[in-house]
């Protein structure tokens, strides 16, 4: 068994993002010693804390530590502490920010229902149909990083955000998009409002254009309101959907909502730097500080970080397995707990996974990976 050694910078940010990513070290920590490998944690100010302590959101200092890192771990930023700050100052510009910086161009977002939370899914599946999709979010342009502008005062203001798209940002992400499909059932669906906007005409040519070189991929483009229905009326029929900026954001909350709970779903944004791995929920001010959010995205966050930053798939389907095995054993934090299920908190949550990774990691050591 060949043993890494690797460096993560941990971005825990605001309100549960502390929380979430504590949990999700100590199943590394935990996934580190029973395996033999050795991962270091360098935990940096990001966010609205970062502004307490600092005075903005992505300190030099914290970039720079991202830059060098083996892969990043963000919890979530923002809360009402710093809604009354411009724009541009806030903790969610620092996450714009530390995505641009890095150049990450992809995200992917999984939503997956868990086996032991079929019931969980507020919408009808037919016998033998589940939900196991990937969005593909374009992640470094679209109107998040267009022109902006405001003018005017006193009740007759101004405000415009521009989408804005070039062929080839649409491009390069809509080739991992396309790959990705190539990967798993060959379909890909490609969400626009190529009916209304200009920008999204570009995208559907390109992403037409593009699907010439991927013969084997079933290309759908669906107007982003139908996309919108669609997910709700038969969801399993979606595998691998690509969206701009803003749509994949709207989507993949849609999306969540069908696997039980925002809680579950991880996400990693690749592109030209560091990679990044964050849970796609927000900081959820509410749960903040009662130990009662959900770790499991964050969790899965560092399985699809083991697995894609750092090459090592069977311990990242270790984690993926400890999840579903806890979930099996009826252990759930309040937002998907059930009669019949016992409630337990965030940290006990994450002991319990990583009890079932040492487990794993135990008959590993007896019978080898092949169990
Ligand atoms: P949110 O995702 O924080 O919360 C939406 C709903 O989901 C709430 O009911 C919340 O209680 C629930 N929820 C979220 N995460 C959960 C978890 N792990 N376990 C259980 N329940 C969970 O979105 P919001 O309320 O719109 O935003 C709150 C703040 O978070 C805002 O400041 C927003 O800008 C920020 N935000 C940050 C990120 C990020 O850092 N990646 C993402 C989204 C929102
Ligand atoms: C997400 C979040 C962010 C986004 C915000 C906080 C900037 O909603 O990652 O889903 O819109 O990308
Ligand atoms: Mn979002």
């Amino acid at each position: 068994m060949s043993r890494v050694q690797k460096a993560i910078a941990v971005l825990a940010g605001d309100g549960i993002g502390p929380e979430v990513t504590r949990a999700a070290v100590s199943v590394l920590e935990e996934c580190a010693s029973a395996l033999g490998h050795r991962f270091d944690f360098i935990a940096l100010p990001f966010g609205g804390i970062a502004i307490d302590r600092c005075g903005e959101p992505l300190p030099a200092e914290t970039l720079d530590a991202c830059r060098k890192a083996d892969a990043v771990l963000l919890g979530a930023v923002g809360g009402a502490k710093w809604d009354s700050q411009p724009l541009n100052r806030r903790p969610e510009a620092g996450l714009l920010g530390l995505r641009k910086e890095l150049g990450l161009y992809i995200n992917v977002r999984p939503v997956k229902l868990l086996g032991a939370l079929r019931a969980m899914c507020p919408v009808r599946l037919d016998e033998g149909e589940t939900i196991d999709m990937e969005i593909v979010r374009e992640l470094a342009g679209g109107i998040y990083f267009g022109p902006r502008q405001s003018s005017g005062s006193n009740g007759d203001e101004i405000a415009s955000d521009m989408e804005v798209y070039s062929a080839k940002e649409i491009e390069r992400v809509a080739l991992y998009a396309f790959r990705r499909a190539a990967a798993r059932s060959k379909r890909l669906a490609s969400i626009d409002k190529a009916n209304v906007l200009a920008s999204s005409g570009l995208w559907r040519r390109t992403v037409e254009r593009t699907a010439k070189g991927f013969p084997e991929v079933k290309l759908d483009s669906l107007y982003v309101d139908n996309a919108a229905l669609q997910l709700v009326l038969r969801p399993a029929q979606f595998d691998v959907m690509l969206t701009s900026n803003m749509f994949g954001d709207i989507l993949s909350d849609e999306a969540a909502a069908l696997a039980g709970s925002i809680g579950l779903i991880p996400s990693m944004s690749l592109g030209n730097g560091t990679a990044l791995y964050e849970p796609i929920h927000g900081s959820a001010p509410q749960l903040a500080g009662k130990n009662s959010a959900n770790p499991i995205g964050a969790i899965l966050c560092a399985a699809m970080l083991l697995r894609e930053s750092f090459g090592l798939p069977r311990e990242a389907m270790a984690v993926e397995k400890a999840v579903e095995h806890t979930l099996a054993a009826g252990f759930r934090t309040p937002d998907i707990v059930r009669g019949g299920s016992r409630m337990i908190g965030c940290s006990e949550m994450a002991a319990q996974i990583r009890a079932a990774v040492a487990e794993s990691a135990m008959e590993t050591e007896k019978y080898g990976w092949g169990v």
